[in-house]
């Protein structure tokens, strides 16, 4: 058995913003746990703040009630990707990845030799020392990939990370994060509008309710590990997918 207790737990975890009269409440009362080396996904209607939820794990927005832990070891445990990339255009690619490192004083050679390595896993070898606007959006999107795991965060947290690009392509980032987060264990926090792209990467699936986002259904997608991508062809697969639909369906659209 690996650790015991709940890398991060979300107790009546509520947000609200703005002040009366002219409050949103915008999440919660959410309780969630995310086990070590677990990768739940979170679906939900768009505005049932989702975003609010992992910018709280990320320690960008704080609750207005309820409490978010995360159990870490290092000081610096969490690394967050972005729908927009979030990469810096002043910086070479290999900058970019390098950039955690450079925070936690990697020194020089070694930062550089583990944003190669990460780079060439992730297909950008040859593009180490180009600069991210000459680069594509999935290129763009696989070096915030890998910088955030260039820094072996305790922790990913993921914001609609493949929103932004096409379909085939999130195919194939999807496809290469399974491959990613099944060799590293990495915990993760994966917030997503898509049950498909839930349903391949996730140990769990969490569905959120409209706003404020509360958990109404939980799945454990019956696919063993390690996955593949082949999975979403499988009957079982669009079953669970017609299934979860339904409820997100109710959420989405209000009756
Ligand atoms: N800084 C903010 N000020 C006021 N309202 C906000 C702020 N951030 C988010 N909201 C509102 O909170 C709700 C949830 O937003 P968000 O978490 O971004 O949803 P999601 O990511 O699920 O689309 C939305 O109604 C949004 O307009
Ligand atoms: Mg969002």
């Amino acid at each position: 058995m690996g650790e015991p207790y709940p890398k991060l737990e979300a107790d009546g975890l509520t947000r609200v913003f703005g002040r009366a009269p002219h409050t949103v409440e915008a999440l919660g009362p959410l309780d969630l746990t995310v086990a070590p080396g677990e990768f739940v996904c979170v679906v939900g209607p768009s505005g049932c703040g989702k975003s609010t939820l992992l910018r709280i794990a990320a320690g960008l927005l704080r609750p207005s009630a309820g409490t978010l832990l995360i159990r870490a070891t290092t000081p610096r445990p969490a690394a967050m990707i972005f729908q927009d990339y979030g990469i810096y255009d002043w910086k070479t690619v290999r900058a970019n990845v390098r950039f955690g490192l450079d925070v936690q004083r990697v020194p020089r050679r070694e930062a550089n030799a583990r944003a190669d390595d990460w780079l060439a896993r992730l297909g950008l070898a040859d593009f180490t020392h180009a600069y991210p606007a000459t680069l594509s959006g999935g290129m763009r999107q696989r070096v915030a990939i890998a910088r955030a795991l260039a820094v072996e965060p305790e922790l990913l947290l993921m914001d609609e990370p493949f929103a932004a690009l096409d379909a085939q392509l999130r195919t194939i980032l999807q496809d290469e994060l399974l491959d990613l987060t099944q060799a590293t264990r990495t915990t993760t926090l994966f917030i997503t509008h898509s049950l498909e792209e839930a349903l391949v990467l996730g140990d769990r699936v969490l569905v959120m309710s409209a706003r404020p986002g509360r958990i109404i259904a939980e799945h454990r997608p019956p696919f063993p590990r390690p996955r593949t991508g082949d999975i979403r062809s499988t009957p079982e697969f669009t079953a669970l997918k017609g299934e979860l639909w339904e409820l997100l369906r109710k959420e989405a659209v209000p009756a």
